[in-house]
């Protein structure tokens, strides 16, 4: 199966009916990507399907071959980081940090889709859960990036 992750073309043979999420961490070993309930429920496998926040732990690969895939090892780098993560580092968002990749791509959809998005706007995109409760960081990073986008 043909896979294109972080604008990368990689060729495996793989059960059509793996979950994405394994692909990514077992086979392509990109770990910032996280498990954590694998019912599409907290959020912490989110990665983009072309450009949309997507739960992994329930997308079978086989939905995804010749989509654009984005993990957050591609969100930005250490030399040009995504206006997100220097607001992220600012609020000093991350308590376990286990949530925070998945956080980080919900929040990047959404700023792409809405570029100034009001605090109804995040409660509504954001439905990620976060154990350490670092929501209210999130939400102060979230407009903090926009701003430094305007
Ligand atoms: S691991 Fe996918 S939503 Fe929780
Ligand atoms: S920072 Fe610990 S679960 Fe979110």
């Amino acid at each position: 199966m043909q896979l294109n992750i972080n604008g990368q073309t990689v060729e495996h043979e793989l059960d059509p009916q793996m979950p994405l999420l394994w692909v990514l961490r077992d086979v392509m070993n990109l770990t910032g990507t996280k498990f954590g309930c694998g019912v599409a429920a907290c959020g912490a496998c989110t990665v983009h399907v072309n450009g949309q926040a997507t739960r992994s732990c329930v997308t079978p690969v086989s939905s995804v071959a010749g989509s654009r895939i984005t993990t957050i090892e591609s969100l930005g780098s250490a030399d040009k980081p995504h206006a997100l993560q220097l607001a992220w580092i600012a609020e000093q968002v991350p308590q376990c940090g286990y949530c925070q990749s998945g956080m980080l791509m919900a929040a990047a959809d959404l700023l792409a889709r809405k570029p100034k998005p009001t605090d109804e706007d995040i409660d509504q995109a954001m439905s990620n859960i976060c154990r350490c409760g670092t929501y209210q960081r999130v939400k102060a990073a979230i407009h903090r990036a926009a701003g430094a986008s305007a």
